[in-house]
C-alpha cells in the first residue's frame, strides 16, 4: 500500500498543501496552472472557462487571473462578483474548489504591475479586434496588433481578476481512504472541518 502524505490526517496540513499546489500552479509547476473559473451568467446560468493562474497569495487568500475587459467573464464579474475556481492535479490526486468574490482591476497600479510582468506574447491578445466573443463571418476574420505601439494600446482592455477566497474545499484521493476538508473565512472567523468524501 502506498504511504500516506504528511497532510493526510492533518487539517492545517491539507490547507497548506492546497495553497502550495496553487502557488506552484501560478509558477507553472503543477496541474493547477490552468484551473476553471466559474461566473454567474447575466441570465443566472453558470458560466465556466479555463484560465491561467497568474498569482497566488495565501496570506490574503487571493488568486490572480488575467482577462480582456470586453470578455463575457469581465462583464459577469462586474455585474455579480461571486465566482468559483476549480483545479485538479491528477499527479497529486488533489482537487481544490474555491468560492469567493472577485475584484476587477483595470488601468490602475495592480493592472500596470501585472501587465509589465506579463510576456509580450500574452499582451498581444488584448489588442485583438473585434473583441472576444464577437461573431465573425470567417474563423480568421479578426486582427491582432502588428507593432509595439498597438500591443501597448491593448493595456486599456487588460483586466486583472483578483479572487478572494471565502471557502476552500480540499479533496485528496487515496486508496486507503479519501480525505475531504472544508475551510471557510467570514471576517475574522475561520472554519475548518473534515467532510465525508
Ligand atoms: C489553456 C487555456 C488557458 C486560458 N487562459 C485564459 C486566461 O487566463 N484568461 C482568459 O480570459 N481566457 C483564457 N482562456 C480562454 C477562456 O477559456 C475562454 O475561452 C475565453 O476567455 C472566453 O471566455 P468568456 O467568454 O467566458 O469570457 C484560456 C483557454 C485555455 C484553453
Amino acid at each position: 500500500m502506498t504511504e500516506t502524505p504528511p497532510f493526510y490526517d492533518d487539517l492545517a496540513g491539507c490547507l497548506a498543501e492546497a495553497w502550495r499546489l496553487l502557488e506552484e500552479g501560478a509558477a507553472h509547476q503543477s496541474g493547477f496552472h490552468t484551473p476553471a473559473l466559474a461566473t454567474l451568467g447575466r441570465d443566472g446560468t453558470p458560466r465556466l472557462r479555463t484560465v491561467v493562474l497568474r498569482g497566488v497569495d495565501r496570506e490574503s487568500r487571493t488568486l490572480r487571473v488575467h482577462c480582456d475587459a470586453r470578455s463575457d467573464k469581465a462583464a459577469e464579474i462586474a455585474a455579480d462578483p461571486r465566482v468559483s475556481l476549480h483545479a485538479y492535479d491528477p499527479k497529486a490526486k488533489l482537487q481544490v474548489r474555491i468560492a469567493g468574490t472577485a475584484l476587477l482591476h483595470g488601468q490602475d497600479a495592480v493592472a500596470r504591475a501585472a501587465w509589465e510582468a506579463s510576456r509580450p506574447m500574452s499582451r498581444i491578445c488584448y489588442g485583438t479586434v473585434p473583441g472576444p466573443g464577437t461573431s465573425l463571418p470567417a474563423g480568421g476574420a479578426y486582427a491582432q496588433p502588428r507593432d509595439e505601439e498597438a500591443v501597448e494600446a491593448g493595456f486599456s482592455e487588460f483586466r486583472v481578476i483578483v479572487l478572494r477566497a471565502a471557502r476552500l474545499e480540499f479533496l485528496y484521493l487515496a486508496r486507503q481512504g479519501h480525505r475531504r476538508a472544508l475551510f471557510t473565512w467570514d471576517g475574522d472567523a475561520q472554519g475548518a472541518t473534515w467532510l465525508a468524501p
